[in-house]
């Protein structure tokens, strides 16, 4: 499903990536690890196409991701990549409902169609009560629950997420999680996971351990 090849990425003189290759299939959940500064969001950020590498590539479903020109990317982006960050970034004048539906309306989608898609996806997360609330009447792990439909919306081939639950109680931490796993077995919906969180780790397909811009084996 993503083929990274050969990435490499410089900021000035700091080489933070020097040569990143691997795959991800479908359905599997796959957790990145290792020490700040090792280069993982930067990565992560790249997967995403959110920051353009020195060279190398990045295939996904197939499509060479920065060949592609602004355009077709941006609209590449809203429909097969969620973003799932370590702080929700969810908007705040918008309640939890329309926070959920925005990659859905960006994409052209008819409103009402994304609506009664979200109210799944709030079901599917026991949130049903909360659809009307903004974020900040929401709890942290139920606001990172919102942001998790919001990846979800648009039926992504995969969803990254940049330490989701680093900001998260260790009960929260652990449902989110559980979560994540929920998706992958019932939606075959594929991750790739940031974390320093070691019950992740644990729970995870897969975790690949970054150390001074390469993958240690
Ligand atoms: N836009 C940027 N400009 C300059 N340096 C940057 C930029 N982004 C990241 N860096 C540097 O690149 C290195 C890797 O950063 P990155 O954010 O990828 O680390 P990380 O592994 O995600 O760390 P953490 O676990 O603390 O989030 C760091 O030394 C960082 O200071
Ligand atoms: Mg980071």
């Amino acid at each position: 499903m993503i083929q990274v090849d050969d990435i490499r990425k410089s900021y000035g003189n700091l080489e933070v990536l020097k040569g990143i290759s691997l795959s991800v299939g479908r359905a599997e959940v796959l957790c990145l690890m290792g020490a700040s500064g090792a280069g993982k969001s930067t990565l992560l950020h790249i997967m995403g196409t959110l920051d353009v590498p020195d060279s190398g590539r990045v295939l996904m479903d197939g499509e060479d991701l920065f060949a592609m020109n602004a355009k077709r990317l941006a609209a590449f982006r809203n429909r097969h990549i969620g973003f799932i960050f370590q702080f929700h970034h969810l908007l705040p004048e918008f309640t939890a409902l329309e926070n959920i539906c925005l990659p859905a309306w960006i994409a052209g989608r008819p409103r009402r169609e994304a609506e009664k898609e979200a109210m799944g996806l709030l079901e599917m997360f026991r949130l049903t009560e909360r659809a009307q609330h903004k974020p900040h009447e929401l709890s942290g792990g139920e606001q990172q629950r919102i942001a998790v439909a919001r990846a979800l919306i648009n039926h992504p081939s995969v969803v990254l997420a940049d330490e989701p639950s680093g900001n998260l109680d260790t009960e929260n931490a652990r449902e989110l999680h559980q979560l994540f796993l929920k998706l992958r077995d019932q939606l075959q919906q594929t991750f790739v996971i940031v974390t320093h969180n070691p019950d992740l780790s644990e729970m995870a397909d897969r975790t690949l351990y970054m150390e001074d811009g390469l993958l240690k084996s």
